[in-house]
């Protein structure tokens, strides 16, 4: 597929899809812009080439039409802050108004649309939703690789709208790095999986034992493991609904040859709350009214005397609740050593939301090879399957 670097923008409107899909808080600020951030390069080298950018996105998963607190509106002073110049703002995504800002933009300048879920013709894939989009640019641009997973008007129906369609910076790179943990890996290659759900990751966790030498389990997902295996564990998160697909994903393990390591002990909690009483617990050995929120020291250690020893590293999923204090030294511990290991050659890739987040939050997103903005998206590449909004890109 062709990329930005093959076209140049002098004199054209592109029209690009990006992942805007940020956090916002309580007062409807930005409270993590590292999606705004990577979409720069692709806005600045259209803008640099003497082009005019449309930018479209959705933002969160309105439910029917139009809701102020999913408006896009709330990310144009952060996005100004990160572009350093001004940017218009239309209050629909499609519509004459849209096509006025679009049609009067001038070489330089940035338009932002409104939420593109704001019409549920968005996610349905629409054909004639895409085509009122189109009109808006000359070129498009896909950098969303968060979102290429889905099917939609605007991440794939639409570039068929285009006879120059392309990908963005972002897109190029998220697809590269993927690559290396996909193709030709080096070896000892480690997968560390965490998170509260085993149902989101059963997919990808059956794919991975295809590949990997090493798999760890942590997180939410871990106290089903020892349930399973005949443990007790209190109030932690359990899938009683996933007990014989965990069991028969350890026999897999085994019959792959793959070293599954599961948690040996566990921080405990009272209550699910950063002052709550809090102790010890061997794995399997959780009293009942106590609830596992985060791996324990010795678990710490473990993990990472695996993860020293890999030259190829995906984390995906938290440890423990790492977004509280007293429950984020598993994750902490398992970041340091993702970071210890890529100091010493390895190559690590960091994807899924919550543990990009984490390593973000203790400030070692530099320090490791990659930092995906996907979520599900990275999550379904790696499982094999096409990406819509990648597949709609080749001629
Ligand atoms: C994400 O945050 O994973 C993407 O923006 C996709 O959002 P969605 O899961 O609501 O489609």
């Amino acid at each position: 597929i062709k990329n930005v670097d093959n076209l140049s923008f002098e004199g054209k409107k592109a029209l690009v899809r990006v992942d805007f899909n940020v956090p916002l808080d309580k007062d409807l600020n930005v409270t993590d812009d590292t999606r705004i951030q990577a979409a720069l390069p692709t806005i600045n080298k259209i803008l640099n080439d003497g082009g005019s950018v449309i930018l479209m996105s959705h933002l969160g998963r309105p439910k029917s039409g139009p809701e102020d607190k999913f408006s896009l509106k709330h990310i144009v002073v952060e996005l100004e802050k990160a572009l350093d110049r001004k940017v218009k703002f239309a209050p629909d995504c499609i519509g004459r108004e849209a096509e006025m800002l679009s049609e009067g933009l001038k070489s330089g300048e940035v338009l932002l649309l409104e939420n593109l879920r704001f019409h549920k013709e968005e996610e349905k894939g629409d054909v004639d939703f895409a085509k009122k989009l189109s009109k808006l640019g000359d070129i498009y641009v896909n950098d969303a690789f968060g979102t290429a997973h889905r099917a939609h008007a605007s991440t794939a129906v639409i570039a068929e709208f285009f006879k120059e369609k392309v990908c963005g910076y972002l897109m190029l790179s998220e697809l590269k790095n993927a690559d290396k943990v996909l193709d030709n890996v080096e070896r000892p290659y480690i997968a560390i999986m965490g998170g509260a759900k085993i149902a989101d990751k059963i997919m990808i966790i059956e794919q991975l034992l295809n590949k990997v030498d090493t798999l760890i389990i942590g997180g939410g997902m871990s106290y089903t493991f020892a349930k399973a295996q005949g443990g007790t564990i209190g109030d932690s998160l359990l899938e009683a609904d996933k007990l014989d697909f965990v069991l028969e994903l350890m026999e897999t393990a085994k019959a792959k040859g793959v070293n599954l390591i599961l948690p040996v002990d566990t921080v405990i909690s009272k209550a699910f709350a950063n002052d709550a009483e809090q102790a010890l617990a061997n794995k399997g050995e959780i009293p009942d009214g106590w609830m596992g929120l985060d791996i324990g020291p010795k678990t710490a250690e473990l993990f990472a005397a695996e993860i020293m020893k890999s030259k190829t590293i995906l984390w995906n999923g938290p440890m423990g609740v790492f977004e509280m204090s007293s429950f984020d030294k598993g994750t902490k511990a398992v970041a340091e050593a993702v970071v210890a290991a890529t100091k010493a050659g390895a190559f690590s890739l960091i994807g899924g939301g919550d543990s990009a987040a984490a390593v973000n939050k203790f400030g070692f997103g530099e320090d490791v090879s990659f930092v995906s903005t996907g979520g599900g998206a990275l999550l379904e590449h790696m499982e094999g399957k096409v990406l819509p909004g990648v597949a709609a890109l080749e001629p």
